[in-house]
C-alpha cells in the first residue's frame, strides 16, 4: 500500500523557504500516529527542513548526491525510484516536498490531507490532481485554538479502482 501525506491550504501551497508555514499541533500528532512504525519517503530538501531523520520510522530520501547527506543518522538514501521497492512495513507514506509529491501521486493508493483553511505565501505548492480519481472516505472538521492556528479539515481520500 503505497499512500501519501500533505497539509496544504486553500491554493494547495505546502511550504514556504523550506519550512511549513502554519503551526497545526493537531496535524502534527496526526502525521505521528498515521506514520509511526511506518516507511517514510522524503526529498532531500524535506530532510533537510527537518533536520534529522524522524524516530520509530523507516527514513528513506531521495537526492541525486548521496555524500551530502553522509551526516544524517538512520536514514536511508536513494537516487531513484528503487526508493518504492522492497518495503518491508504495511504502509510506506510519500511524505514530500513539492517534488516527491508531483514524481509519486500517481503511484498512490490513499491520501491523508490536512487542508488548511488559510492562504499563505509559499514557494511550493502541492500538484493538481482529478478528485474524480478519489473516493472520499472520511472529512473532519476542526477549529482553530490556541495550539492550532487556523481551521483545518483532516481528509482521506482512497483512489477509485476498476471503474
Ligand atoms: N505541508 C506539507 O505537508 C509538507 C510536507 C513535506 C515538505 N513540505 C515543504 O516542502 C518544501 C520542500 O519541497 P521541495 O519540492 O522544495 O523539495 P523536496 O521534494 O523535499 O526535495 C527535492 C530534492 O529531492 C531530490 N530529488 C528530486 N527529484 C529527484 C530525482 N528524480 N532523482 C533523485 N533525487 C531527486 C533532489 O535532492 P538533491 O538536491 O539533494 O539532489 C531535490 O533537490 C519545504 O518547504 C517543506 O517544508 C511540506
Amino acid at each position: 500500500m503505497l499512500s501519501l501525506i500533505v497539509a496544504y491550504d486553500k491554493n494547495k501551497s505546502i511550504g514556504q523557504e523550506n519550512t511549513i508555514p502554519w503551526r497545526i499541533k493537531k496535524d502534527m500528532l496526526r502525521v505521528k500516529e498515521l506514520t509511526t512504525n511506518q516507511t517514510i519517503i522524503m526529498g532531500r530538501k524535506t530532510l533537510d527542513s527537518i533536520g534529522r531523520a524522524l524516530p520509530n520510522r523507516i527514513n528513506r530520501v531521495l537526492t541525486r548526491d548521496k555524500s551530502s547527506l553522509s551526516h544524517y543518522k538512520n536514514i536511508e538514501v536513494y537516487s531513484d525510484d528503487t526508493i518504492l521497492e522492497n518495503i518491508e512495513t504495511d504502509k510506506a507514506f510519500i511524505f514530500g516536498g513539492g517534488a516527491i509529491y508531483s514524481m509519486y501521486i500517481d503511484k498512490c493508493d490513499e491520501m491523508f490531507i490536512t487542508e488548511v483553511d488559510t492562504i499563505v505565501e509559499a514557494d511550493t505548492k502541492f500538484p493538481d490532481f482529478d478528485l474524480n480519481e478519489w473516493e472520499l472516505v472520511s472529512r473532519q472538521e476542526f477549529t482553530k485554538d490556541a495550539e492550532n492556528e487556523f481551521d483545518f479539515a483532516f481528509i482521506h481520500y482512497k483512489r477509485k479502482r476498476g471503474l
